[in-house]
């Protein structure tokens, strides 16, 4: 048998998911082991469940960091390593504000916070990030540290709609708002684009007329605390095989997309 999985999991809220994961590795679901819970905001209410478990737990406050930053711009809080240029090269989702400076102090707060983040997490050495309701975006600055091999991506997300449709944060709202007959969750791996990243697994739920906003939200969490787990064992087993595909697109290029093939265990 090999050895237990080292799960880091990052929150902001409630944490119902890292309760789900905490369970599935207490009940051996998963061959794993929670090592840290950390937080961009200190009242997230989830790092209570991890400390009651004596679960490593640390917060970098995020408002505060960008706050701050707003007031002094001061390059030398920048990480060392920190090329603006090249970041923001790389997250086409922001780069065209047509405000570049606005995009820069964007970035530069961000990568603050992120390496801040990376040294606390660096404390615990984990094998898979799960971001478990974490509602930062996360830029190439972070990705490529903690996730350098896209060949083999270690940081995976849980999303409350059925991706592609409806990004962003909040899932169950724009679902429901829509009139969708149909709700559910995705999880899937981190890339650089805002919940674009290789499909893991989805679960999907029927939307009624008796349906409120509240009821949508409830289905949702329900299922995602089944297919977060699985999916995290899945990864555990080894068995998410991340292949390149390519297909033509409308303008005559030629685009690429990475999928993941769930395998048999090796
Ligand atoms: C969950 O519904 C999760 O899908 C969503 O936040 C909620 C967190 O609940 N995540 C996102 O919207 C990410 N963009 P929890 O704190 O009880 O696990």
């Amino acid at each position: 048998m090999s050895l237990p999985l080292r799960i880091g999991a990052l929150i902001s809220g409630t944490g119902s998911n890292l309760e789900a994961i905490l369970k599935a590795c207490e009940n051996r679901r998963i061959n794993g082991k929670v090592v840290f819970a950390g937080s961009d905001r200190p009242e997230a209410k989830g790092l209570e469940r991890a400390e009651k478990r004596g679960i490593p737990t640390f917060v970098v406050d995020y408002k505060n960091i960008i706050r701050q930053y707003r007031q002094n711009p001061d390059p030398a809080r920048l990480p060392a390593d920190y090329d603006s240029v090249d970041i923001i090269s790389r997250q086409g989702i922001f780069s065209d504000t047509g405000e570049p400076e606005k995009t820069a102090a964007y970035f530069a707060a961000r990568a603050i916070a992120e390496s801040e983040l990376i040294a606390c997490m660096n404390r615990y050495p984990f094998d898979l990030l799960v971001l478990a309701g974490f509602m930062r975006n996360l830029s190439p600055y972070f990705i490529d540290r903690v996730s350098p091999d896209s060949r083999n991506p270690r940081i995976m997300n849980i999303h409350p709609a059925v991706l592609p449709a409806f990004p962003g944060t909040d899932g169950y709202g724009d679902t429901f708002r829509y009139g969708c007959k149909i709700g559910g969750c995705t999880v899937h791996f981190i890339d650089y684009g805002e919940d674009t990243g290789p499909i893991i697994g989805q679960r999907a739920f029927a939307i009624t007329e008796s349906d409120t906003l509240e009821s949508v939200r409830e289905k949702g969490l329900s299922l995602e605390w089944e297919l977060y787990p699985e999916c995290i064992r899945l990864f555990s087993e080894n068995r998410l095989l991340t292949v390149k595909k390519t297909k033509p697109g409308g303008d005559g290029k030629i685009r690429q997309r990475t999928i993941v093939k769930i395998v048999e265990s090796a």
